[in-house]
């Protein structure tokens, strides 16, 4: 998907020492400026990133705000199945990923082999697939969802078809169980997701009584049947704003604490810990790979930019369409 036949790309990213004398966030607005560009930041990037942005958001926002952009510019602050979905929503535009290494490990739990293998053993199947996957997947699914919309997505199916999900393993029994409908599962997961630690996110409910514990869908089931509340991120953003309750504990990545503590000054925030105590794994390693550096010498060069075959874009375009036309429907 990636141009990467130029010099000036090193290991994915353009490694190009810059003289401390710049003034990086004046130099990111000037260039945007000139070149007409925007940069799009999902929660899970670093506070310096979301706060550049144009817009920051969770997946679906980002797709809507893509799609509907006159800018001449994308440059997805973000991981590369965001930038693609960016690409085959608004093909005319440049859109830039600052770094070609941003990918994500859920969407690689789906190699296209082998999902096209799992599609065509369950014929006359509806093929649902999170928007966390490859373009290549995404061309053989009938409607793709995001985590905002997946349950709407499967309700708006007629109940008289069978329905395959995939490739995260947590989004689809979630959706399982809010729906009461039975689908074909792909057994994929998020690395961060998957790694909360029950047993410490208890004790921290043990420390704060009052605390509220909001998760992602994403994360394993014994987790989300302790939480207070399951939703996107930006569905989560929004319970923190809302409910009364001064403290919540988070699991999901790291990044959306930015946006829930700047929105709630007053109110307390903490990490949800993962099982591994010597890594901050509640970070994602592919989010962070983008750095206001990368950004901005993506913005100068205008690499690395995202292409896509016409053919398979035309494929992949129609279940993201319906997608965002279902989700219209219902004021999403
Ligand atoms: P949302 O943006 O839909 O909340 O999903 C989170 C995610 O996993 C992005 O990688
Ligand atoms: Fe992918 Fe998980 Fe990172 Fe989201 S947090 S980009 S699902 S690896």
């Amino acid at each position: 998907m990636f141009n990467v036949n130029n010099s000036i790309l090193e290991h994915g990213f353009i490694n190009e020492a810059i003289s401390k004398e710049i003034d990086i966030i004046e130099a990111i607005k000037k260039l945007k400026k000139e070149k007409n560009a925007i940069i799009l930041a999902h929660y899970y990037q670093t506070a310096d990133i979301q706060d550049i942005a144009d817009f920051v958001g969770d997946s679906l926002k980002l797709a809507q705000e893509a799609e509907k952009t006159t800018a001449d510019i994308i440059l997805f602050a973000g991981v590369n199945f965001m930038a693609e979905t960016a690409k085959i929503l608004n093909p005319t535009k440049k859109v830039l990923l600052p770094d070609t290494l941003a990918t994500c490990s859920l969407a690689e739990s789906a190699p296209y082999v082998d999902f096209k293998a799992f599609v065509d053993a369950n014929p006359n199947h509806v093929v649902v697939s999170y928007v966390n996957s490859s373009t290549e997947v995404k061309a053989i699914t009938d409607i793709i969802c995001t985590s905002s919309n997946a349950v709407q997505i499967v309700n708006s199916i007629s109940k008289d078809k069978q329905v395959i999900f995939g490739p995260d393993k947590n989004l689809g029994n979630y959706i399982q169980n809010q729906t009461g409908r039975e689908l074909k599962i792909w057994q994929g997961a998020c690395h961060v997701h998957k790694q909360f630690d029950l047993e410490r996110i208890i004790e921290l409910k043990n420390l704060y009584p009052d605390s509220k514990i909001v998760a992602h869908p994403e994360c394993e089931k014994p987790v989300l049947i302790v939480s207070d509340f399951i939703g996107s991120t930006a569905a989560m953003l929004k319970f923190t704003q809302t409910d009364a309750s001064k403290t919540f504990i988070v699991a999901t990545e790291s990044g959306i604490l930015h946006q829930m503590q700047k929105a709630e000054p007053t109110k307390t925030f903490i990490a949800a810990p993962s099982t591994d105590r010597t890594c901050a794994c509640n970070d994602c390693e592919y989010m962070k790979r983008i750095t206001l550096t990368k950004i901005y010498l993506t913005l100068k060069y205008e690499l690395p930019e995202i292409h896509i075959d016409e053919s398979l874009r035309l494929k992949a375009l129609q279940p993201i369409v319906k997608m965002l036309e279902i989700s219209k429907l219902h004021g999403l």
